[in-house]
């Protein structure tokens, strides 16, 4: 069954931070659409994505039961990688009802048992920030290509029946929405770190072709994570792949 987008909408109709939803059965990607709209509140849903972008400009693949949206805010204070464990939070704390051991990877990645079932890519614009996010909801795994399959799961794999892909929406809407209006770095980073699995491991960054290892010791206040390498340098990254050894 498609998307119900009134569904959407009479759930939301109260919320004080989404002002236009657009919906789409086939784009290219919901990013880019957000992109070309950008009103603040904007958001954007697909039932498919023909070339939905992941990090590192990498292929994000987004077959028909999954929930690939962006929404469009304004930046309510100069961009951080807090707005990406922001919403890692939204999605972590929303899954979490659902039954489902969830963990966050710094910066942007939801594991469950290890396998990657969310990914958040945001892109700063002027003074407004598009958070697109992808879940795999009701997706059989053997729709992703093979390279992929030992690596990524989704809810319904998990959980072993469907999931209201409407319900889920909205509630991870409403979680962003109290976060976003409050923006409170200590309760982002707090709630971020009761879902985290990547502070004291070892980890290994990849920055421009660089590989750096060392500990991970901290996410600071802008959401930066702190490592120290070997050599005892401390170093705050903002955005990178991170691959705990
Ligand atoms: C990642 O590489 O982990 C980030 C993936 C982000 C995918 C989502 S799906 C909805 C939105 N539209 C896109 O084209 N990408 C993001």
């Amino acid at each position: 069954m498609n998307i119900d987008l009134n569904k959407i909408k009479i759930l939301l109709k109260d919320s004080k931070l989404i002002q236009q939803i657009f919906y789409y059965e086939f784009i290219d990607s919901t990013n880019d659409i957000a992109k070309d709209l950008m009103g603040h509140g904007l958001l954007v849903i697909a039932e498919r994505q023909r070339r939905g972008k992941g990090r590192r400009g990498r292929l994000w693949i987004s077959p028909y039961g999954g929930l690939w949206f962006s929404l469009v805010v304004k930046l309510n204070r100069i961009c951080t990688p807090l707005y990406n464990l922001m919403a890692g939070v939204a999605v972590a704390k929303v899954i979490k009802k659902l039954g489902l051991n969830v963990c966050l990877k710094w910066p942007n990645d939801i594991l469950i048992n290890n396998k990657k079932v969310c990914g958040i890519l945001s892109e700063l614009i002027k003074d407004r920030i598009i958070i697109g996010i992808g879940i795999n909801v009701n997706i059989d795994i053997q729709e992703f290509p093979i390279d992929l399959r030992g690596s990524v799961t989704s809810l319904m794999n998990e959980l072993g029946n469907e999931v209201d892909r409407e319900e889920l929406l909205v509630n991870i809407i409403k979680e962003i929405e109290n976060m976003y209006l409050k923006f409170d770095e200590n309760e982002i980073l707090k709630n971020w770190k009761a879902f985290d699995i990547t502070l004291n491991k070892y980890v290994k960054v990849l920055l421009n072709d660089k590989v750096i290892e060392g500990l991970a010791i901290d996410i600071d206040n802008d959401g930066a994570l702190l490592i120290k390498t070997s050599s005892n340098e401390l170093m705050r990254f903002y955005s990178c792949d991170v691959s705990i050894r």
